[in-house]
């Protein structure tokens, strides 16, 4: 048991040495690997601009918000919530709590009423236990609660990006999304490990029902 534990625990390290995003972050001090997915599907899809408030969920160790922060610069706000602790970036509030808890989502709505919200990024994902049937509908849960909370903040033009998994539940997560949002596209960036199932859905322009 051990061994196997040890061999698997070799073969990612070997992994992460070779893999240029890593090699790359540690580089540059960048806090994770998964600043890259957001920088390309960035560059595809122009989200930031300086003076945009932004919202992060699933925001820890923290890459994702860096890189956030140094777009939307200093009359931009950056809001990055997780469950597990955020160290300080300079320009970032962090909240910290699980994004499913209702005094959170209160806090977070209290938060969002004063200020205008124009882009909403999610690279949360649930713990996963390897087992397809429980991950998956877990993961569509995260997606489908967070474009929930996206499209009744954004602002008429806002834009939300998150991640999901193809597989079983990747059409119900696509149909809701397309329910909220006017336009939806799904990016698969260079830097997301092609064996793995994510990709990034990335809708437009929330469809605001009964305005
Ligand atoms: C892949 S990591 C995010 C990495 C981050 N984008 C970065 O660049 O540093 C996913 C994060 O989602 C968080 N997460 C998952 N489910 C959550 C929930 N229900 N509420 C808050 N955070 C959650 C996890 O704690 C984890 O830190």
């Amino acid at each position: 048991m051990g061994t196997k534990r040890s061999a698997k625990s070799h073969a990612w390290n070997q992994r992460q040495n070779k893999d240029i995003y890593v090699r790359e972050a540690r580089a540059r001090s960048l806090r994770s690997r998964s600043v890259f997915k957001l920088e390309q599907i960035d560059q595809k899809e122009r989200l930031f601009r300086p003076g945009f408030n932004v919202l992060d969920l699933g925001a820890a160790p923290g890459g994702w918000s860096q890189y956030a922060a140094s777009k939307v610069r200093d009359s931009g706000q950056v809001i990055a919530l997780d469950r597990l602790e955020i160290d300080p970036i300079p320009g970032v509030k962090v909240i910290l709590g699980d994004f499913l808890d209702s005094p959170v989502v209160a806090e977070l709505n209290d938060i969002l009423s004063k200020i205008t919200l124009h882009l909403v990024i999610s690279d949360m994902a649930p713990n996963l236990t390897g087992i397809k049937d429980v991950d998956q509908p877990a993961m569509g849960n995260l997606v489908t609660m967070s474009a929930t909370f996206a499209s009744q903040h954004l602002s008429e033009q806002g834009v939300f990006v998150a991640k999901f998994f193809e597989g079983a539940e990747a059409q119900n997560v696509k149909k809701t999304v397309a329910r909220l949002f006017s336009e939806v596209r799904v990016r698969k960036p260079d830097a997301s490990r092609p064996k793995s199932a994510e990709n990034y859905i990335v809708a437009r322009r929330p469809i605001k029902v009964g305005i």
